[in-house]
């Protein structure tokens, strides 16, 4: 499969030049943080700005015409031979979790750039337009609420989030102001089923599977649902020297009671169901002073939607069992909700064709993880590529995808692009 750089008019840039610039690109935007020492970019930060720049230079260098649409996603078009067809859309997004590795989302947005940067230096235009997109926040890291960038383009952005807060107190409506973007025009992001052939995304595997199969790359049947709570207990803080503990009302012991019961309930479940508490925060917080408040998330997902459902429906009564039996008031609120997104048929096949044309094993494996297909879904088929990441690793500093295998996914990505045929009877079919 290797060979050496190949470039020049009317040539492909040959293999191993796509990973090189990918995990060049890769390096520079992980470069892009809110932190010296760590990768951190979240929604609507001036990092966000100078990321969203940089990708609209490579996307301009790529022959794209480029923008930041209404809520900070960055959008690029290369016209296909008829210029204003409808477009096959590929991206990813490019913010992160805090302390982050640098492949989770830009792999699929830098990709599909290069691809069409191939594309464009050997002159070659489709019967369809190509649209890249970097999503600006799929983490929800800022304001709890996930996939805020491309339930925009979706059409389906719930203005309520608007007035969501962030930890230091700034609501989104100031934060997309500050950004240079205007809260009141977040529904000019969203795009039509009709001017979507389908959304394809690139994007790390973040799980050990492939690894294991000791493929590069791999089929996505679906994207798992998810459910994310807030949680808020509230006791009584007090003296820590001189409150008896038989008549404590102590927030944080009552919060680690509902996260060791998550925990179990999770643990004893052998149908794939996984619980998380990743955040938790204790009032007023402070050595010598009983916690009177705590705060804290539950992230749940499993296999299928009823499954997770059922599984929410009993942490909650546990949850509420054991705030009950301590004295603690709780409040408890969905800040999001995510339904399993099925991949098409029809595109999962032409990825496989694509895997297979490169020479690999076709396989097909579900996403844990959720990704921007699960809001593009209500306006276009969506499907997925996954590429091998090191040890499963992601989430963390030390997230990795070999140069070999960054280059097999841009393989067949590029392939994926260069056979794709819509789906017979979309309106902009043919
Ligand atoms: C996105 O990374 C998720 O939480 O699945
Ligand atoms: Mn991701
Ligand atoms: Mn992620």
């Amino acid at each position: 499969m290797e060979s050496s750089t190949v470039m020049g008019a009317g040539t492909a840039v040959q293999d191993a030049s796509l990973g090189e610039e990918i995990a060049r690109r890769i390096n520079e935007l992980g470069a892009i943080s809110e932190d010296a020492d760590k990768l951190t970019r979240i929604y609507l930060s001036k990092e966000l700005r100078a990321a969203a720049d940089l990708i609209l230079t490579w996307m301009r260098e790529a022959s794209m015409s480029a923008h930041l649409d209404a809520i900070g996603n960055v959008c690029g078009r290369y016209e296909g031979a008829r210029p204003g067809a409808p477009c096959l859309m590929l991206g990813s997004h490019y913010d992160t979790v805090r302390d982050a590795g640098k492949w989770d989302g830009p792999l699929g947005v830098i990709t599909a750039i290069s691809c069409v940067a191939d594309l464009n230096r050997r002159g070659k235009r489709l019967p369809f337009a190509i649209e890249v997109i970097g999503f600006a926040d799929e983490e929800g890291v800022r304001f709890a609420s996930t996939l805020l960038g491309s339930r925009a383009v979706a059409g389906t952005f719930d203005d309520s989030v608007l007035s969501a807060r962030d930890r230091d107190g700034v609501s989104m409506r100031d934060a997309l102001v500050q950004f240079g973007l205007d809260p009141d025009h977040i529904g000019a992001a969203a795009r039509t089923r009709r001017e979507l052939l389908a959304y394809l995304e690139l994007h790390i595997e973040q799980g050990p599977v492939l690894e294991a199969q000791h493929l590069p790359v791999g089929v996505v049947t679906a994207i798992a649902g998810a459910t994310r709570l807030a949680a808020r207990l509230t006791g009584m803080a007090g003296h820590a020297g001189t409150v008896p503990m038989a008549l404590r009302r102590d927030a944080l012991a009552g919060a680690a009671e509902c996260i060791g019961a998550i925990e179990q309930f999770c643990r004893t479940d052998e149908g794939g169901l996984v619980g998380t508490v990743g955040y938790i925060q204790a009032r007023p917080g402070a050595t010598n002073v009983i916690p009177g408040e705590v705060s804290f998330t539950i992230d749940m997902r499993a296999p299928t939607d009823m499954h997770r459902k059922l599984a929410v429906a009993d942490v909650v009564r546990q949850i509420e069992a054991i705030a009950k039996r301590r004295q603690l008031a709780l409040q408890l609120d969905v800040t999001h909700e995510n339904r399993t997104a099925p991949c098409a048929p029809w595109l999962k096949a032409q990825i496989a064709e694509a895997i297979g044309a490169e020479g690999y094993r076709v396989f097909e494996l579900p996403s844990g993880a959720g990704h921007d297909g699960m809001a593009m879904i209500d306006i276009a088929d969506v499907a997925m590529i996954f590429v091998r990441c090191r040890g499963g690793i992601s989430h963390h500093p030390d997230e990795h995808v070999e140069l070999a295998d960054a280059d097999a996914g841009a393989r067949v990505l590029l392939r994926v692009i260069e056979n794709f045929r819509p789906r017979e009877g979309h309106a902009g079919a043919g």
